[in-house]
């Protein structure tokens, strides 16, 4: 089977095959298969599922069904940067949602969705644990307390 896509270039395909040599056969291959090769990738684009599941001989479903149980596992491109939105309930009193909708309107992403030019990602969460500083957004490893939607854009502009 013929493995094309172009987030998968000629130099992953080796290693993608490696790692399915590695795990054929194996019990309980499909969860470690998915994540070496997501590391390579970067996410699992449908056809690394297809090729996976020829590969360790599996159904299609099986191995689709384990990357989409998993949060782990991504099957949509990620971004530069990902935005985390925290939909506990402090931060959805404090107006998280509107926060979010600002987010949508400036960048056309959904929550679950990664913007065209890939630089950001944007996920909705649960309780952070800080509470205290709800609405709450979290972007890479920095975190916002008590963000407003007129704050968003001055807020996400130098993550380039
Ligand atoms: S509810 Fe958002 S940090 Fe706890």
């Amino acid at each position: 089977m013929q493995l094309i896509h172009p987030d998968i270039s000629s130099e992953m395909i080796p290693k993608l095959d490696e790692i399915i040599a590695a795990h054929y056969k194996m019990d309980g291959a499909v969860i470690p298969v998915l994540r070496l090769s997501q590391d390579i990738v970067g996410y699992l684009p449908m056809a690394l599922i297809d090729y996976i599941s020829y590969g360790l001989n599996l159904p299609r479903s099986e191995v689709l069904g384990v990357a989409t149980f998993y949060s782990l596992f991504s099957l949509i491109p990620k971004g530069r940067h990902t935005i985390k939105a925290c939909l506990g309930t402090a931060c959805y009193v404090k107006g998280i949602r509107e926060v979010t909708s600002r987010i949508s309107n400036e960048y056309g992403i959904k929550e679950g969705e990664t913007t065209k030019d890939r630089r950001f990602s944007l996920e909705a969460v649960r309780c952070l644990g800080a509470c205290g500083l709800a609405p709450v957004l979290v972007v890479d490893q920095d975190t916002y307390g008590g963000v407003t939607p007129s704050q968003v854009k001055s807020l996400l502009e130098h993550y380039e």
